[in-house]
């Protein structure tokens, strides 16, 4: 038989292979995300995520000095609020002394490199679980963006490097920007949220924070999976308002919306691997239906494959510890 395209010729080794991989996985295309909570000393497993821990700030130190070393360069911080500090406002959220800015701080002078991106939405301080103010069990744009301006520029005079708003309000982006900007922090970047959606893999998140929406679901502001074109113009719009760099999230079901972005926008493309898509491969591997850790590298591998710069992911560590060899 005689066939021109033997495909399988780039196939035959492994140093071929190697040759014409595409997408090559390193340390440097990771963000880890982070939970903090109040008090001393506390590692707290979340039983929906094995391996992952909510930390008190000083043993967030330490594991932030080990991040470092294995070439873990961003970290996205998330933190446990007590429910006295909980209200409908959010002011918490822009405490100066507030766990976030304490975290920050500490993580800057520890390791002054890392690359902090704190969390901007009001979720984690609201008595309803929702990223905006609530009335009348509407969730309030104007007058959340107002919030998370205040937010951000506590962030920023925390030292962190990145805003990341994760709330899907209009026009957030834009505020945030201009606040910055007149503020003195011309150098603080934004990664937008962009396009996320509403989505059922953020379960195990929720039980981290104990941030579960009280009432209703969050499809007044995030976006519905059905769609795809929707995703364009977010993206689109934060670009517009001053974002440095647009996320996709969640991450394996939602691969089109990357390649598809990629080939739109010139801004790097960050991808949330969320938590409901860690779970599922830790319940898996631990089922011994795959194997932890060739699942873990593919996953990420594919979501760079897609297009993404940057990828937040639980496995960060994992996933170094394992490219470290
Ligand atoms: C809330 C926020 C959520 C996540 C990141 N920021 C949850 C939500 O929108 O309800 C989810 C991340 C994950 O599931 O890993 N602003």
């Amino acid at each position: 038989m005689i066939i021109f395209n033997r495909n399988r010729r780039l196939r035959t080794t492994q140093a071929i292979r190697d040759l014409i991989r595409e997408t090559t996985l390193t340390t440097d295309d990771f963000m880890l995300p982070i939970f903090i909570s109040e008090g001393k000393n506390i590692k707290k497993a979340i039983s929906s995520m094995p391996g992952i821990y909510r930390h008190s700030l000083d043993l967030t130190i330490k594991e932030v000095k080990e991040l470092w070393s294995l070439g873990i360069k961003a970290v996205n911080i998330y933190v446990k609020v007590d429910d006295k500090l909980k209200d409908n406002t959010g002011k918490e959220a822009w405490n100066p002394d507030g766990l976030m800015q304490q975290t920050i701080k500490a993580i800057k002078d520890t390791v002054p490199e890392m690359v902090v991106m704190p969390d901007v939405a009001l979720d984690p301080y609201s008595i309803y679980g929702h990223d905006g103010i609530v009335e009348n069990n509407e969730i309030l744009n104007d007058e959340t963006v107002d919030a998370l301006v205040k937010m951000s520029l506590s962030h920023a005079a925390a030292g962190a490097d990145f805003i990341a708003p994760s709330d899907m309000m209009d026009g957030r982006v834009a505020a945030i920007r201009e606040a910055l900007e007149e503020n003195g922090f011309q150098n603080v970047g934004i990664m937008s949220y962009a396009a996320k959606y509403a989505s059922s893999f953020y379960g195990p998140f929720r039980d981290a924070l104990d941030s579960a929406p009280g009432f209703g679901d969050k499809k007044t502001y995030q976006m519905d999976f059905c769609n795809a074109r929707e995703a364009i113009n977010e993206t689109l719009r934060d670009i517009d308002e001053g974002a440095d760099i647009v996320m996709v999230k969640p991450g394996q079901a939602y691969l089109d919306i990357v390649a598809r972005l990629y080939e739109i926008v010139d801004v790097p493309i960050s991808v949330y691997q969320v938590s409901g898509e860690y779970a599922m491969i830790k319940a898996a591997a631990q089922n011994g239906w795959l194997d932890n850790d060739k699942a873990i590298i593919e996953s990420l591998t594919c979501i760079k494959r897609s297009g993404a710069s940057l990828i937040s992911t639980y496995f960060a560590k994992e996933a170094a510890k394992l490219l470290n060899g």
